[in-house]
C-alpha cells in the first residue's frame, strides 16, 4: 500500500479506529439529522457568502452533513450508504453532546440550550461546545480550502457567538492565521493520500468502520488535535 508517510498520525488513527468493532448502526444517526441543512443552498446567503450560525445545533450539524456528503465518494465502493465514512465519528459525538445537554449554558444565566424552548441554542459558555467548534469549524473550513466542497474559500463565513468572539475564527483565512497548526493538520487529512488509500484499499482499512465504531477515532482525534490548540 502506498501510504504517504507525512500522515503517520492519521494512519495510526485509522488503524486504531478499525479495531473498534461496532455492532448494528443503521439507526444511530444524531438527533435532528434529517431536519438539518444538507447542502450549501440550505444556508442563508449574504453578499455571495453562505452564512452559517455555528451556535445553533442544526446549522452545526448540517456542516457535518455536507462534509460527509462531499467525502462520500472516497468510501462509496464499500458502503453505498456512506456508513463507513470515518468522519461519522464527528457528528455522532456532537449529537451525543446535544442529547445529553452538554451544549447548554452551564451557568444557567441564559436559557440557551434549555429544553424545550431554546434547545437548539449552543452556548459559548459550554466547554463541550467550544471544543467542538474546533472539531466542526476547522474540518469544515479545511475541506472548503482543500477544494473538495466545491465552493471557493471566500464563500463561507461563520457568525460570531454573542461573546468571547476573540476565541474563535470565522472564515478560511481567519482560521489559518489564528490556528495554523490545526488547519494544517486538517488540510493534510484531505490532501494527503489517506482518502485515496481508502478509495483503493478501503476493504482492509475500513472493514470494521461504522457509525459507533468511530468512538475510538473521535478519542484519537481529540488527543491528536488538542496538542495544537
Ligand atoms: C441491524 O439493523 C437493521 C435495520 O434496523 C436490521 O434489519 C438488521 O437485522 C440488524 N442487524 C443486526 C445484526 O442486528
Ligand atoms: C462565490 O464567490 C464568488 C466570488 O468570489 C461569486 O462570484 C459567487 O457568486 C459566489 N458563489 C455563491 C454561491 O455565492
Ligand atoms: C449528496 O447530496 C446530494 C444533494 O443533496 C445528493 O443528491 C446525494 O445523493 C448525496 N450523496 C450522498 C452519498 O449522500
Ligand atoms: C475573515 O475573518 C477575519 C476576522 O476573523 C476578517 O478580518 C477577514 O476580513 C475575513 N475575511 C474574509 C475573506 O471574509
Amino acid at each position: 500500500m502506498a501510504f504517504d508517510l507525512s500522515c503517520p498520525g492519521l494512519i495510526i488513527g485509522c488503524i486504531f479506529a478499525s479495531l473498534a468493532r461496532a455492532s448494528n448502526v443503521s439507526d444511530v444517526y444524531p438527533p435532528l439529522w434529517k431536519e438539518s441543512p444538507g447542502q450549501f443552498s440550505d444556508y442563508k446567503i449574504e453578499n455571495g457568502k453562505y452564512i452559517i450560525n455555528l451556535w445553533l445545533y442544526p446549522e452545526r450539524l448540517g456542516m457535518y452533513k455536507i462534509l460527509l456528503n462531499k467525502t462520500a465518494k472516497y468510501f462509496a465502493k464499500f458502503s453505498p450508504e456512506n456508513e463507513q465514512n470515518i468522519l461519522w465519528g464527528l457528528p455522532v459525538h456532537h449529537g451525543w453532546q446535544y442529547q445529553t445537554g452538554r451544549l447548554a449554558d452551564p451557568t444557567q444565566s441564559t436559557d440557551c440550550g434549555q429544553k424545550p424552548e431554546n434547545h437548539l441554542c449552543i452556548s459559548v459558555d459550554s466547554w463541550w461546545a467550544d471544543l467542538n467548534y474546533y472539531l466542526s469549524a476547522m474540518p469544515f473550513l479545511a475541506a472548503v480550502d482543500s477544494g473538495i466542497m466545491g465552493i471557493s474559500s471566500d464563500n463561507v463565513t461563520f457568525l460570531p457567538p454573542p461573546k468571547d468572539q476573540m476565541n474563535f475564527c470565522y472564515n478560511v483565512s481567519g482560521c489559518h492565521s489564528s490556528f495554523p497548526e490545526a488547519m494544517r493538520k486538517w488540510n493534510e487529512f484531505y490532501q494527503c493520500k489517506i482518502l485515496d488509500v481508502f478509495e483503493t484499499h478501503g476493504f482492509y482499512l475500513s472493514y470494521d468502520f461504522s457509525i459507533t465504531g468511530n468512538f475510538f477515532l473521535i478519542l484519537f482525534i481529540f488527543i491528536f488535535f488538542l496538542s495544537f490548540l
